[in-house]
């Protein structure tokens, strides 16, 4: 027997689950949502270096990668980013824009996680955390088909949603909960990866870039279908910066492709996406000048240098032919790195992968075949790029679970 009943009983009080528990109270329901964590929305807290960068000026289905790329369009648009401008702006809270269209608060994360929580009082959502859920049933019982066993009681309730986001930064609460309780009920996964990550590099590449360790340049970066243009910072690891981050996801995106050896693909970064490299180059052909102080014009002059030491290029540009100044051309608009692998689930911002939306009804993230059941945030096969992208997921895609849930 249950302890008490809900209409909604939302699992993880993240960014996703606190607003469908918002929009479900204030539409009346009686909601109850539950966290193992003894700290509210860890996630929100440290997100955009403490300050949130809790949307983008420019969303679209383009910004998501997805085994099912069109998913994400109906949330989207029935839930826009200036949807949720509009509520930043009703609680007062003072942002500004960055690069790319990327909206950050002025002043600190927490104000977001107090809106959120202030928007759940508003729907007299309960709470339950820390708690620990041990089982979730399904019975064919109409009025309470989920039963919930937490280490704090049972509870019942007609609809049940998953919020319990992907698999980074375990030591703040991330765990594969979703996925198992979305195996319990036969959904597929996609196999989770770390996105949003800095890219490892072999021991022997590592030993050769040693000399340009700490070098940060703006560079267009791509890999597979993925290009993007921003900082990548060379460490002692590999490759970081939020040009790599990027990237990262569509290196990764072999978990959508059967085959493995996409793995291995190469990340090419343009050191000069500014410049026509082999015109300019052949303009200086007749200079003196060694070839490293000429990039150091839109290089960083130690990275210049240790550059052409590393590929020999060390004599002055008019010892050079025509056709070895288009080669280093060539090589500075497509210098390719092949990574060994990411630095893991410790420092990814997000996880690729998660239930299969192809499972889900993209009006509403309730299983096709579980009346009831909802899925919602970084727990779907649902990734952003970095840019505020993950955050307008979980809003889009709580929002509206919270009305029809
Ligand atoms: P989220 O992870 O927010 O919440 C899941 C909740 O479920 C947590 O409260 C967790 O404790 C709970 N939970 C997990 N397992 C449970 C269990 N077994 N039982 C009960 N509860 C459980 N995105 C962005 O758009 N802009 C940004 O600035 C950043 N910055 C950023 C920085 C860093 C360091 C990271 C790691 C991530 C970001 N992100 C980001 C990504 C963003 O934080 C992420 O995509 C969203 O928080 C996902 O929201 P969810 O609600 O789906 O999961």
């Amino acid at each position: 027997m249950a302890d008490q009943t809900y209409d909604l009983v939302v699992i993880g009080a993240g960014a996703a689950g606190m607003m469908c528990a918002a929009t479900a109270g204030q539409r009346g329901r009686r909601v109850l949502i539950i966290d193992h964590a003894t700290r509210l929305a860890e996630k929100i807290r440290i997100s955009g270096g403490g300050r949130c960068n809790f949307t983008n000026r420019r969303v679209g289905p383009e910004n998501y990668l997805s085994r099912n790329p069109h998913f994400v369009r109906s949330a989207l648009s029935r839930f826009t980013a200036r949807d949720f401008i509009d509520l930043v702006e009703h609680h007062g809270v003072r942002y500004h824009e960055r690069s790319w269209g990327q909206l950050f608060c002025d002043d600190s994360a927490q104000q977001i996680i107090d809106l959120l929580r202030a928007e759940c009082d508003d729907g007299k959502v309960n709470w339950l955390t820390p708690a620990e859920v041990r089982q979730v049933a399904a019975t064919p019982d109409a009025a309470d088909r989920y039963q919930i066993e937490t280490n704090r009681g049972r509870f019942a309730a007609h609809s049940l949603v998953v919020a319990t986001g992907g698999l980074s930064i375990p030591k703040i609460g991330a765990s594969p909960f979703g996925y198992r309780l979305a195996e319990q009920f036969q959904l597929p996964i996609v196999p989770p990866r770390p996105a949003l990550v800095p890219l490892t590099l072999p021991p022997e590449t590592l030993a050769r870039l040693a000399p340009l360790a700490g070098a940060s340049l703006d560079v267009e970066a791509s890999c597979n279908d993925g290009r993007f243009r921003e900082a990548v910072l060379l460490t002692h690891r590999g490759l970081s910066g939020p040009v790599i981050l990027q990237v990262s996801s569509y290196w990764q995106a072999q978990a959508y492709k059967a085959d493995d050896n996409a793995r291995w693909a190469p990340v090419s970064l343009n050191l000069l996406p500014d410049l026509d490299t082999a015109e300019w180059l052949l303009e200086h052909a007749g200079s003196r000048g060694l070839l490293a102080n000429l990039l150091a014009e839109h290089l960083p002059r130690r990275f210049a240098h240790a550059w052409c030491e590393l590929h020999g290029w060390t004599r002055p540009l008019n010892q050079f032919r025509h056709a070895e100044l288009r080669q280093i051309a060539a090589h500075l608009a497509n210098w390719e790195l092949v990574p060994s692998g990411t630095q893991g689930y410790a420092k990814a911002e997000v996880t690729l992968g998660g239930v299969d939306t192809r499972a889900l009804s993209s009006k509403t993230m309730e299983a096709k075949d579980k009346p009831g059941l909802y899925f919602i945030g970084e727990v779907m096969d649902v990734t952003g790029h970095l840019g505020g992208y993950n955050f307008q997921w979980a809003w889009s895609s709580g929002h509206v679970a919270g009305e029809f849930a």
